[in-house]
């Protein structure tokens, strides 16, 4: 139960970013040499990627777990195309971006591996997997495109030319991930630019990643290199902070050591466009640039995210919603990619935030929400959905009562300590 707030102020290091701790992971296990990485996500997902590589037989070692910056665990690499065929069925759990990335690897490794995860997984499309690395020689059962996936993977993958239908970075890093092992240069040419931590990641570990335009191109035959690295604190779950901030009187949040990949930036411009005041310091940069970020409340404007703006916030779109039913409108147009995550996020956020008392129209690629009345509060269902679970929670702040959220639980795949960190931040 989440009671209202009448501000929220202090400093917070979010945890380590999960999409880049499920990279570093991946290459160090597939890297020769060992890796220690620290700031590992402390979420479900990163988690998931471990269970998954040890179960591929890769030794994994808990360094530490430092209570500001998170877990340090060191991989002892197998080497590319090292992986150990595995005793029983892979399980991801809830994590898309562990199945779909594993996928590119395991597609280069000459035997049969099945892998499935929990409801919300196996309801998630992965055709969009499957097409390109079967055109680069793996074979891929699956239930009508969804998993359980029995991956045969080959012994000489073929380079391919790829362009994928939807902009994403799971797709691009399952083909770049299967390249480094194929015979040939690949290339991948999105429809509009996403995070590219998989290539920055590939270069950190010692191979080559090329861009040409938009086209991001692999050689395969690389070998990588194990290396010591830290996660920045992860921009997508400081936003649930930042949001906060932004929408409540009298608030200022800092975050610090977060990752401020450029790619993954677009909150700040939304945020700034919508009102808040935003100062950023970027430091220390070992492959991705990290740093400290200021948010203040500002009086919040009617703002318009367009589909050309979508990837560099799509995982920021749930908690934007839950910033304009503090004030000001957000329309979100050209996500319809919001209905294929952990739920489809466009009905389950119109839903909850309605249940709340909020203005809110859905459409098919996106949503409205108009943020003149105040939420009353309510009770709602975040699905089982970790980001919704936090955005509720977030647009609760600015109720005349209390929320219940059924599935908070839900916080823990990506940021299990969200529920502490608010309690602290509590004016
Ligand atoms: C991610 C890419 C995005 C994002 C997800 C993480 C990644 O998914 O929504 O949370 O780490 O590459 P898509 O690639 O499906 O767009």
């Amino acid at each position: 139960m989440v009671q209202p707030a009448a501000r929220v102020r202090g400093r917070v290091r979010p945890p380590g970013d999960k999409s880049i701790s499920h990279r570093y992971a991946l290459l160090a296990a597939i890297a020769d040499g060992s890796s220690t990485i620290h700031g590992y996500s402390t979420g479900g997902d990163c988690a998931s990627t471990l269970r998954c590589l040890r179960a591929l037989g890769v030794h994994i070692d808990h360094a530490g777990q430092d209570a500001r910056t998170g877990l340090d665990i060191r991989i002892t690499g197998r080497g590319v195309r090292g992986l150990q065929a595995p005793a029983d069925t892979l399980d991801a759990g809830n994590s898309g971006s562990t199945m779909r990335m594993l996928a590119g690897i395991l597609a280069a490794h000459p035997f049969a591996c099945r892998i499935t995860g929990d409801e919300s997984l196996q309801r998630r499309p992965m055709r969009r997997i499957i097409v390109p690395l079967e055109r680069m020689g793996a074979t891929i059962a699956s239930t009508d495109g969804r998993p359980p996936l029995t991956i045969q993977g080959a012994e000489r993958l073929r380079a391919i030319d790829f362009e994928p239908d939807v902009p994403s970075a799971q797709v691009k890093s399952a083909v770049l991930l299967a390249g480094l092992h194929a015979e040939g240069v690949t290339s991948v040419r999105e429809p509009l630019p996403t995070r590219d931590h998989t290539e920055r990641a590939l270069h950190a570990f010692g191979a080559g990643v090329h861009l040409d335009g938009r086209r991001v191109i692999v050689a395969g035959g690389q070998r990588l290199t194990g290396r010591e690295l830290t996660v920045p604190g992860d921009i997508s779950s400081a936003a649930f902070w930042m949001v906060a901030a932004a929408a409540l009187p009298g608030s200022e949040v800092t975050i610090d050591e977060v990752g401020l990949n450029p790619t993954r930036t677009g909150i700040l411009d939304v945020l700034r466009r919508m009102g808040a005041a935003i100062e950023t310091d970027a430091h220390a940069s070992a492959g991705e640039p990290m740093g400290t970020i200021t948010v203040r409340h500002g009086t919040l404007a009617d703002t318009a995210v367009a589909p050309e703006d979508v990837p560099g916030v799509i995982d920021e779109l749930p908690v934007l919603a839950a910033l304009a039913t503090h004030g000001g409108s957000l329309r979100v147009s050209g996500a319809q990619e919001l209905r294929v995550k952990e739920s489809d996020r466009i009905s389950a956020l119109a839903d909850g935030l309605r249940r709340m008392g909020a203005d809110i129209d859905e459409a098919p690629d996106g949503f409205h929400v108009r943020g003149a009345r105040r939420l009353t509060g309510g009770e709602v269902d975040a699905r089982n959905d970790h980001r919704l679970a936090m955005a509720f929670a977030v647009a609760a702040l600015g109720a005349a009562g209390p929320t219940t959220i059924h599935d908070a639980g839900a916080a823990a795949v990506s940021y299990p300590e969200f529920f502490s960190v608010l309690e602290s931040l509590r004016a």
